[in-house]
């Protein structure tokens, strides 16, 4: 296993490239199994995760070739129903299976994907949904079986506890687009994610209307065909380095996310003093010796609200900005695994309920921390950045998940950070 050796104090200056996103990539490689016909799939991310989909999708019948990096050419003649767990536990994200399967072959068996250290990940929605369309679902050693003999368009609302549900709706929608009649989806996650997905399935000859909006109305039609699309940008990725040119005092700019989709972000960046400025479209620059940080009250809500998956970067600004600040977390209330190892690192906070209350301003030291879950890795090695002395993060293979070469991106703007192997490490650091 490798890990990432940080020495902090550089501050980050040039130019770093998004790449294609994770989040929209997933349920839009799984979409292109909804045909036969073949898909090219353009500026999808070197990731982890989008290599175990596409094992999944190759056990299950698919043809995946990469003519060119991050150019998929996709084709699946012939489709098996059954995603096994050996590869389904891999990445919880595979559950967005479901509704190619099911409206492709009108059957799936898919292993419940179980929890993750973020906290608990049901599925009862996405079960509600389907329920709604006519399928027959049952549970039996681990696994979802759902049959959809008798499925026809109906009026969903997809609402839960804590508002929409991103891969609900991605599977609700996949599914709607082969089903007789028309299907409409209340309270729809509209992430701009869904959008994308949306719009890929527009090209395979989908009628989808609202799209963008949380309520969609889609018209089943009889089949899809192939189709090209182009991923959207990763626009976690692009926050996760914007949030390290300001926690450094860097003069970084970020190209390649679409900014109008960092609304919430930029919004909470600008309130916590720091210095944005929009070059263009898809062009935006930190300048972190103008900013003068400032505490704030964050709370992480659906789209258009501030995302979840910026939540743990942001408590990382925050334990660098003198002051008192509170990180409200609505999504999924438990998701502070950073918290501990940001407390290792000196970072004053402590957990109330589902907020993160942050005395910011404390020294930061580098120490050997663990990472956890994806984000949470992202808040450690930015924290590293600022640390005095040397920070050590174990268990990278988080960070690989959802980061597409990382140190390399960072590297490339003055950061001292290299991956080396865990031998590497002083032994009395190694886990
Ligand atoms: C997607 O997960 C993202 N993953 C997550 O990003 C992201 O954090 C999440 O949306 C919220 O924005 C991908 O797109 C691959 P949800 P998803 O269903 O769709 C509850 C990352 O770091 N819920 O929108 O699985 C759930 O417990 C990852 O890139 C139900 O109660 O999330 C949570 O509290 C992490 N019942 C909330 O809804 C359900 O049936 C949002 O979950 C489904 C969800």
């Amino acid at each position: 296993m490798d890990v990432l050796r940080i020495e902090g104090g550089n501050p980050l200056t040039g130019t770093i490239q998004v790449s294609g996103s994770k989040n929209a990539a997933l349920p839009i490689l799984a979409a292109t199994l909804l045909t036969e016909d073949p898909c090219t799939l353009e500026n999808v991310p070197n990731l982890s995760d989008i290599n175990f989909m596409t094992q999944i999708m190759e056990y299950l019948g698919s043809t995946i070739t990469q003519e060119t990096p991050g150019c998929y050419q996709i084709q699946t003649p012939s489709l098996k129903t059954k995603a096994p767990y050996e590869l389904v536990r891999k990445m919880r994200a595979s559950i967005c299976l479901l509704g190619p399967l099911i409206g492709r072959m009108r059957e799936a068996e898919v292993s419940l994907p179980g929890g993750c250290v973020i906290g608990q990940r049901p599925i009862d929605l996405h079960i509600k949904g389907l329920k709604k369309l006519g399928c027959v679902t049952s549970v039996k050693n681990g696994y979802i079986h759902i049959r959809a003999d008798k499925i026809k368009g109906a009026h969903v609302f997809l609402g839960g506890r804590q508002g929409s549900t991103v891969l609900g709706t991605a599977n609700l929608v996949m599914v709607a687009t082969l089903t007789p009649g028309t299907t409409r989806i209340e309270s729809a996650a509209c992430e701009p994610e869904i959008v994308d997905l949306c719009h890929m399935l527009i090209k395979m000859g989908a009628k989808i209307e609202g799209i963008g909006s949380h309520t969609l109305s889609i018209e089943g039609v009889d089949r899809l065909h192939g189709c090209t699309h182009n991923v959207i940008p990763d626009r976690i990725e692009a926050g996760t380095y914007l949030v390290a040119g300001a926690m450094t005092r860097g003069d970084l700019t970020v190209k390649g996310a679409q900014i109008r989709q960092l609304g919430a972000l930029n919004d909470k960046l600008s309130e916590a003093g720091v210095h944005l400025e929009v070059i263009d479209d898809e062009t935006i620059r930190v300048d972190g010796n103008a900013s003068e940080l400032t505490p704030i009250d964050l709370i992480t809500l659906p789209y258009p609200g501030f995302p979840t998956d910026l939540q743990a970067q942001m408590c990382a600004l925050m334990s660098v900005t003198p002051g008192l600040s509170v990180v409200t977390e609505r999504i999924y209330p438990n998701r502070f695994m950073h918290v501990p190892e940001l407390q290792r690192m000196g970072a004053n906070i402590s957990i109330e309920g589902a907020s993160a209350i942050i005395q910011g301003g404390t020294p930061l030291f580098g120490a050997p921390v663990m990472a956890s879950d994806l984000r949470a890795s992202a808040a450690l090695v930015l924290t590293g950045l600022v640390s005095e002395e040397t920070t050590w993060v174990q268990r990278i293979y988080h960070l690989d998940r959802g980061y597409e070469s990382m140190e390399k991106k960072l590297q490339s703007v003055g950061a001292a950070i290299e991956r080396l192997p865990q031998t590497a490490m002083p032994a009395e650091f190694i886990d």
